[in-house]
């Protein structure tokens, strides 16, 4: 069973978004997957996913039921088989953190999607509510793009 992880800053917003979608598109496709996410930092620790992520994500039908915040374990390169980071910073700090010999695990999530002019998902957190539906929309295209990679 492949095994992925979808990595943030901070693990309330973006990548437990990703985790939601993913999650319920891997299930509606019949595809068995792992999923988690993580921040690479470690400020919202235990926390709920951030509630406008939630709404957002409730109101196009997906689940973020079981999802607390945690960040990054150097576990986490040997683990999972794919790593996809939500923005740039993210990929450079998790390449830094990386054993040299998992770094092939580590991708820009939105380098699935080369049609799109985006390459980074932006930080929804200090913005307002359409930022958030943005996040979806990008995440929910990658997705697809992740399943159809690993079908
Ligand atoms: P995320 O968003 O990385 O998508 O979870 C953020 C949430 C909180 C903070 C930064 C980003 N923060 O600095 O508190």
């Amino acid at each position: 069973m492949p095994s992925i992880l979808f990595v943030c800053l901070g693990n309330i917003c973006r990548s437990p978004t990703a985790e939601a979608v993913f999650r319920h598109k891997a299930l509606v496709a019949g595809v068995t997957v792992e999923i988690d996410s993580a921040g690479t930092g470690a400020w919202h620790e235990g926390e709920l996913p951030d509630s406008r992520a939630r709404e957002a994500g409730h109101a196009r039908g997906y689940s973020f039921k079981g999802q607390t915040a945690r960040a990054i374990k150097d576990m986490d390169f040997e683990t999972f088989d794919y790593i996809f980071a939500m923005d740039s910073r993210n990929l450079r700090d998790l390449t830094k953190r990386c054993p040299a010999q998992y770094r092939h695990k580590i991708r820009r999530l939105l380098d699935l999607t080369p049609l799109s002019s985006e390459r980074d998902v932006p930080d929804p957190y200090y913005g307002g509510a359409n930022g958030f539906e943005y996040v979806l929309d990008l995440i929910e295209a990658a997705s697809d793009a992740i399943l159809s990679e690993i079908t």
